[in-house]
């Protein structure tokens, strides 16, 4: 029998059931076929996987690590082909219990010092992007390009990148490899991101802190801006192989981390920039609108409970006529801090030196110390301290923005206001803003609910879905959004939670117009252990990407399914489901049998 519709909802498929086992799937009349996995190959001539034999010279040729944010640019550039085009993959971060066979114990756990400088710099290898060609064949499947001219790795370990913007240069970002402060090698831990207007990709550095080791003292110049980053507890052993990522030896070098990074896919030779005008946090993404009188908008959450929600207004304006006119607007431009109030307003305040308490006596000196500390910039500025931003999109049919703020279980009661309005937020909540004047540029804004997210039938979490929205249809901590041709919101989740729920991750379709606004619909679904990332839909709506991170992570949340999170833990390999070969985070991509428009 056929689950319950929702009445008046725009997502015309018949709802998948909730639940976890380790396959993925998807909504019946769809198929949900592999595109590219951890260590298929990128760049011409890279070698097979063979996970017994990993290299760190194979990595960088191969598909990295836990997939992320996917950005489509079509070809030719600039059209809106909807069956030819590149994806730029970011590879997050890595699981090294589960990578290499025979590092961690049997309760997954493992010794920093107990990794080989290969591992690590295996490791490294899989950080960063993937830049692929992708072709729909006659046959309507997708399939990756071979040897493409266009296929690239960016990696921890290898790439240069340029320091760009007002921070460029500056003594606190210079170290004993590059006393320019202009040239960083690598770009890490690449969560959302954003594609332009201009057919490049903007790509978050977010958890950048654990992956430094050593402690600096509390009186040490940095002390106070590595604090407040969270700097100090090292989660990889990379400063054990690679002094850069020691703070003792090279304190400067986090300074050089929590940007937001452009990369030119088109051109396999380009330098990528680290765009330090957009300022120094722990970025989810960056999406982008083109405002009334032609500035770009780029909105942008810093990803940690308490922290807060930032627009960059660019100074220049888009020129559709002239590529290269747009190629470095991302570096001048104001960036701005959110403050929500009761009354449903939002102001936008200016994170720029010389304003307000963003002075000498604040300890800034120019703007590149208020980008260098965005986050005490905000702090001084009484920006709202939020439920852990994730990603923030403009829906440029309805001119609204949609703020997705997974949870914060740690906001007590005398912590709540009218914007986070939960204490012991599990679930996190969605929120719109409408500009005033539907001018993005515009420094005011307001705000309303979209919908508290949780399970409806358990009064207490205080969840306000449409009454419509099935046992299927809910979820919790919403992560990443796509908004599609039509001004539909899909929303992926993070921890949705098994822990909490039962049942896995994935892609709901969210109403957000009309009597059934507030209803969700359950799309696609993770195997065991993944996170939901990426999603991205084609111009035509007829391909839908996803990114399937970390499949088979954090087994001891998960007893039903065996063991803890190993490379030996037999439990889930997905999508090979070969002895021998663990759990692959993959690229996914969603079409409708017999074609035609996802959920039409
Ligand atoms: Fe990497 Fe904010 O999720
Ligand atoms: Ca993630
Ligand atoms: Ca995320
Ligand atoms: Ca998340």
């Amino acid at each position: 029998s056929r689950p319950a519709q929702a009445s008046g909802s725009r997502f015309a498929f018949d709802e998948l059931q909730a639940g976890v086992d380790t396959k993925h799937h998807v909504a019946q009349g769809y198929d949900a076929d592999i595109l590219i996995r951890w260590g298929d190959p990128v760049v011409k001539g890279a070698p097979a996987f063979d996970v017994q034999k990993q290299t760190a010279d194979a990595q960088e040729k191969q598909f990295g690590y836990n997939n992320d944010y996917i950005g489509y640019v079509p070809l030719p550039l600039g059209s809106t082909t909807s069956d030819h085009g590149l994806l730029v993959v970011n590879h997050e971060y890595t699981d090294a219990a589960i990578m290499f066979p025979g590092l961690a114990d049997a309760k997954g756990e493992f010794e920093l010092s107990a990794q080989s400088k290969e591992q690590i710099d295996i490791e490294m290898a899989a950080h960063g992007q993937s830049v692929i060609e992708i072709k729909r064949g006659a046959d309507g499947k997708w399939a990756v390009v071979p040897d493409s001219a266009y296929g690239r790795r960016i990696t921890a370990r290898s790439t240069e990148f340029l320091v760009t913007g007002p921070a460029a240069g500056h003594d606190r970002l210079k170290t004993s490899a590059d006393a320019t402060g202009t040239k960083v090698i690598g770009t890490i831990n690449n969560c959302a991101g954003g594609t332009t207007p201009w057919g490049t990709t903007v790509h978050a550095e977010e958890n950048f802190n654990g992956y430094f080791g050593g402690e600096l003292k509390d009186d040490h110049p940095e002390a106070r801006n590595y604090k407040r980053y969270g700097l100090g507890e090292a989660e990889y052993g990379w400063s054990l192989h690679h002094d850069r990522f020691d703070l003792v030896k090279e304190p400067n070098e986090p300074n050089r981390f929590g940007w937001v990074v452009e990369i030119d896919p088109t051109d396999p030779t380009s330098t990528p920039k680290k765009r330090t005008a957009m300022g120094r946090f722990k970025h989810e993404g960056a999406e982008s609108i083109v405002a009334k009188d032609g500035r770009v908008v780029f909105y942008m959450g810093d990803d940690q409970r308490f922290d807060y929600l930032y627009k960059f207004v660019t100074a220049g304006k888009f020129n559709p006529a002239d590529r290269k006119a747009n190629m470095d607007l991302l570096d001048e431009g104001t960036l701005y801090v959110a403050k929500f109030d009761a009354d449903g307003k939002v102001a936008w305040m200016p994170v720029v030196f010389g304003q307000g308490p963003l002075t000498e006596a604040n300890g800034f000196k120019s703007q590149a110390d208020v980008l260098i500390e965005t986050r005490r910039a905000g702090d001084l500025l009484g920006a709202t301290k939020m439920d852990r931003p994730e990603d923030v999109q403009p829906n440029p049919v309805n001119g609204k923005v949609y703020v997705i703020l997974t949870n914060n279980d740690k906001r007590k009661a005398e912590q709540v206001d009218a914007v986070n309005p939960r204490p012991e937020n599990k679930f996190g909540h969605i929120v719109e803003i409408l500009p005033t004047d539907g001018d993005h540029a515009a420094t005011t804004a307001s705000w309303d609910l979209l919908v508290k997210c949780g399970d409806p039938s358990v009064a207490a979490v205080g969840a306000t879905f449409h009454p419509g929205t099935t046992q299927n249809g809910w979820f919790g901590s919403p992560d990443n959004c796509e908004i599609d041709a039509d001004g539909r919101l899909w929303v992926a989740t993070d921890g949705n939670n098994y822990k909490y729920s039962g049942r896995a991750d994935g892609i709901w379709g969210l109403e957000t117009e009309g009597e059934a606004r507030g209803t969700g619909k359950l799309f696609f679904r993770v195997p065991v252990g993944a996170e939901m990332c990426g999603p991205k839909i084609t111009p035509d709506l007829a391909t839908f990407f996803v990114s399937v991170q970390h499949p088979g992570e954090g087994g001891k949340e998960w007893p039903e399914f065996g063991r803890p999170s190993t490379f030996a833990d037999p439990s889930t390999r997905w999508p090979d489901f070969q002895d021998g070969v663990p759990p692959r985070p993959s690229v996914v991509v969603i079409t409708k049998q017999g074609g035609g428009k996802i959920g039409a």
